[in-house]
């Protein structure tokens, strides 16, 4: 069960996990960025765009500081200078960026945080979208797990994007959701993946799609796994879970696409 899609030639390959709340985004990108690193795609970026977090602790990491974190401390030792130190320091993209990314072998992390809008200084989601433009150029794919909800697409978090992926787990609203991503992003740029669905089931979820979104990619599905869910509930790292656990496999041969694709536009994409 594959469509194709497209990405513009020579774009490096930027992913968003996007869908409603509690679809399945975070278990889903932890399960992507193993496969990627599991296929040598490296390095490899993966942001934790959720202000809730958990991309990171799913993939059995701690982040040293966030992004919203850095900014505060940033604003805190700028708060004795004049209006005009503040701001700079504030918007000092770099040294923030610096200040949360953390490297490992064969990929690096940022995680947003919870940042509060504070007068003058950058808000949020464009600090987030500044700093995915600052740091991708390195990294041979960047994935990102997105807040739930809309909030960052409007907010043109996704503006780089080359793929946005649409998870649904087949429920009416959850692909409501699903089409008002594609509205927002253009229906090429945005690729579906069912989420907690066996074979059967999200075929006929791809049968019974919406006219609006029956062009749309449909890049595979990710059964509901008992193992992902233990491990989740365990707080256990789903980068742990068993190579034929059936969720790691399916979203290994959902990352081959992915990378299938990215190289077959990009040929240094990933190599
Ligand atoms: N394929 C799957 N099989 C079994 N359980 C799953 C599967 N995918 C996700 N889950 C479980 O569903 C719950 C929600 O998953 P997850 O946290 O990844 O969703 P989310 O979309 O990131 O949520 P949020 O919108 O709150 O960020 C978790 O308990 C997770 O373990
Ligand atoms: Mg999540």
């Amino acid at each position: 069960m594959s469509r194709t899609g497209n990405q513009a030639k020579g774009q490096k390959p930027i992913i968003a996990v996007c869908g409603k709340g509690g679809v399945g985004k975070t278990a889903l990108s932890a399960l992507l960025a193993r496969g990627f690193l599991d296929l040598a795609a490296k390095p490899l970026l993966l942001i934790d765009a959720d202000p809730a977090g958990g991309l990171i602790s799913v993939m059995g990491q701690k982040a040293k500081s966030s992004l919203a974190q850095a900014r505060e401390r940033m604003i805190e030792s700028a708060r004795s200078g004049d209006p005009a130190a503040k701001t700079r320091l504030a918007q000092d993209l770099d040294y923030l960026v610096m200040a949360a990314l953390e490297e490992r072998e064969g990929y690096a992390f940022l995680a947003i945080g919870r940042m509060e809008e504070k007068g003058c200084f950058c808000p949020a989601n464009t600090l987030l979208r500044e700093a995915i433009d600052l740091l991708a150029e390195p990294f041979a794919l960047v994935l990102i797990d997105a807040e739930a909800g809309l909030e960052q697409i409007s907010r043109q978090v996704t503006r780089n994007v080359t793929k946005v992926l649409a998870v649904s787990d087949g429920s009416a609203r959850s692909l409501d959701t699903v089409n008002l991503i594609g509205e927002m992003v253009g229906i090429e740029r945005m690729a579906i993946v069912l989420n907690r669905l066996d074979e059967k089931a999200a075929c006929a979820i791809v049968d019974g799609l919406p006219p609006a979104l029956a062009r749309s990619q449909v890049l595979g599905f990710v059964p509901e796994d008992k193992t992902l869910l233990d491990f989740d509930r365990q707080g256990r790292t789903l980068w742990d879970l068993p190579q034929d656990s059936p969720a790691r496999k399916n979203a290994l041969k959902i990352a081959k696409v992915l990378l299938k694709e990215a190289n077959s536009v990009n040929p240094d994409a990933t190599n």
